[in-house]
């Protein structure tokens, strides 16, 4: 199973692409994780980009959408919403095909963050019929270090629920494979 997990941060010491790094350690031989924390390369959406004119770094992304067999986006809050950078590669995605119907799940870098979460919460549920609001991770982990937060991921703390979060997670998006391929049978 493909798993693309999505930053919404560009910084290159964010905790929220390092708590998608710790999860690729956990993560058993049978989910490949692939962590994308380059939004920061796309321009700024408009529809007059959209067909021919679509970047090949938009073009790369929505092909790794494409071939996964679910997302998980983790991402801080700005400014009390979404940032920018992950509200625009999302806006990239909504005339196409590849996010429809694709499960999609969070997790969370920070005990803080709720304005954020509920904003992008109803935008995922608006580009994809299957986003889970129920599978959630969180690591409140703000300020750290990418090695603290892998450190913190396995201890015995934290471990169990996240290995939970990503067997949760690899069923809903099994039982959503097996669901379209019953419908497409019919
Ligand atoms: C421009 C900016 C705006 C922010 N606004 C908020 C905010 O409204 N609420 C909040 O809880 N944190 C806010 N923060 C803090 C970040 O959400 C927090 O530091 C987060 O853990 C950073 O994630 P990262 O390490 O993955 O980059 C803001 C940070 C920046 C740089």
């Amino acid at each position: 199973m493909k798993v693309l997990a999505i930053s919404g941060s560009t910084r290159q010491l964010s905790t929220n692409t390092a708590l998608l790094r710790a999860f690729q350690a956990l993560a058993p031989a049978d989910i490949e994780l692939d962590v994308f924390d380059r939004i920061g390369e796309f321009p700024v959406f408009s529809p007059d980009l959209e067909g021919l004119h679509t970047p090949d770094s938009v073009i790369r992304f929505i092909e790794k959408i494409s071939v996964s067999d679910g997302l998980i986006i983790s991402s801080p809050e700005y400014v009390r919403s979404i940032p920018g950078g992950l509200k625009n590669a999302i806006d990239w995605l909504v005339s196409g095909e590849a996010v429809i119907g694709k499960p999609i799940a969070l997790v969370h870098a920070s005990h803080r963050g709720e304005d954020m979460l509920a904003a992008l919460r109803t935008v995922l549920s608006t580009v994809s019929s299957n986003f889970s609001e129920s599978i959630f991770f969180r690591l409140p982990v703000m300020k750290q270090t990418p090695d603290s937060i892998r450190e913190s991921l396995m201890t015995s703390a934290n471990r169990p629920a996240a290995e939970k979060f990503l067997k949760d997670f690899a069923a809903f998006c099994r039982s959503q494979k097996s669901e379209a391929a019953n419908a497409i049978a019919i």
